[in-house]
């Protein structure tokens, strides 16, 4: 049997990454092999050019991406995990002629309420944005056929990924008859297993580049999000919507992150489900109460 392509993953032990390891796995001509800290660092550009150019992968994923307020306290930081390194991995698939796909985020638009395609201009209102944006364009400046998507509110992998909002609401739901939400917040939740199924089809199809919108189909509020997942769970927890100052943000995160996800849908053999489905169907089969 021929050896299994290699795709490496950074940031493998995060949310999406779980997923992204079990889509490649399920495909018998690919092996996915994750990287996390400690044992590789992205920002360690020599290290990472060494593990790209001695593996000479099929593909690279980088999932690696801090969080909004940590972007907003450390500029520095940002610019060097999601600009720099993302130019350096970029550059490292360019040699060996690897498929290099990076994730970048809904975030990066200001707060009129619309579905915002890939080609809207972009109103960067944090470091986070202004860095994630910066590490899109250092992507396709360093490797012309770079993939950058650009997910939607991710959910999923196990219960236990810290990141995982679905099951920290469930968990919250558990103690609470009231839950508070924001109505005034608006995107599109995006179940991380769709997502990684997506990014396989992008990867796999030759010639493709450029910019994704990575989503599930349509939009709600936070609040709708909220009592989507309280109902999937058959709990009793009422929803109450609550103006978003309600809740203390350091960053001045946009109003809108909802994506417009026809491009994504067009390259894909079936479009990407609704929103609303993929949360009921991941509460269903992941999350046992
Ligand atoms: N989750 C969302 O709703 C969402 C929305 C829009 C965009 N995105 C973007 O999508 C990507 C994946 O998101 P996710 O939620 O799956 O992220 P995640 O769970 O935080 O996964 C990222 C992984 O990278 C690791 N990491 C951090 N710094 C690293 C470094 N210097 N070198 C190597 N690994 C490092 C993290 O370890 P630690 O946990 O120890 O830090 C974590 O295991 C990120 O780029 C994120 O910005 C996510």
């Amino acid at each position: 049997m021929a050896a299994k392509k290699k795709v490496l993953i950074m940031g493998g032990a995060g949310m999406f990454a779980y997923d992204m390891c079990r889509i490649i796995s399920a495909n018998e001509s690919f092996e996915p092999v994750p990287f996390d800290l400690p044992r590789l660092d992205i920002t360690n550009h020599l290290a990472v050019c060494d593990c790209v150019s001695s593996l000479k992968p099929f593909g690279v994923i980088n999932t690696v991406g801090p969080l909004v307020d940590p972007c907003e306290d450390d500029p520095e930081m940002a610019e060097r995990i999601n600009v720099k390194a993302v130019a350096n991995l970029a550059a490292a698939c360019k040699k060996v002629k690897a498929r290099f796909v990076h994730l970048s985020s809904c975030g990066l638009f200001g707060d009129e309420k619309k579905a915002y395609r890939e080609t809207d201009p972009v109103v960067l209102k944090t470091v986070y944005a202004r860095t994630k944006y910066e590490g899109e364009l250092a992507a396709q400046e360093a490797y012309d056929q770079s993939i950058i998507v650009r997910p939607g509110w991710m959910y999923g992998a196990t219960v236990n990924h810290k990141k995982n909002f679905v099951a920290a609401r469930v968990r919250e739901a558990q103690k609470k008859p009231v839950m508070q939400s924001a109505s005034d917040k608006f995107g599109s939740p995006t179940w991380t297993g769709n997502a990684a199924a997506a990014v396989m089809q992008l990867m796999l199809s030759s010639g493709l580049r450029g910019v994704f919108n990575l989503a599930n189909t349509g939009s709600g509020s936070r609040a709708d999000y909220v009592r989507c997942i309280v109902e999937a769970a058959g709990l009793p927890t009422k929803v109450l919507e609550v103006d978003s100052s309600a809740f203390s943000r350091k960053s001045p995160v946009p109003d809108c992150e909802i994506l417009d996800n026809s491009k994504l849908n067009k390259v894909l053999t079936r479009p990407m489900p609704d929103w609303r489905e993929a949360v009921r169907k991941y509460v269903g089969e992941e999350i046992k109460l």
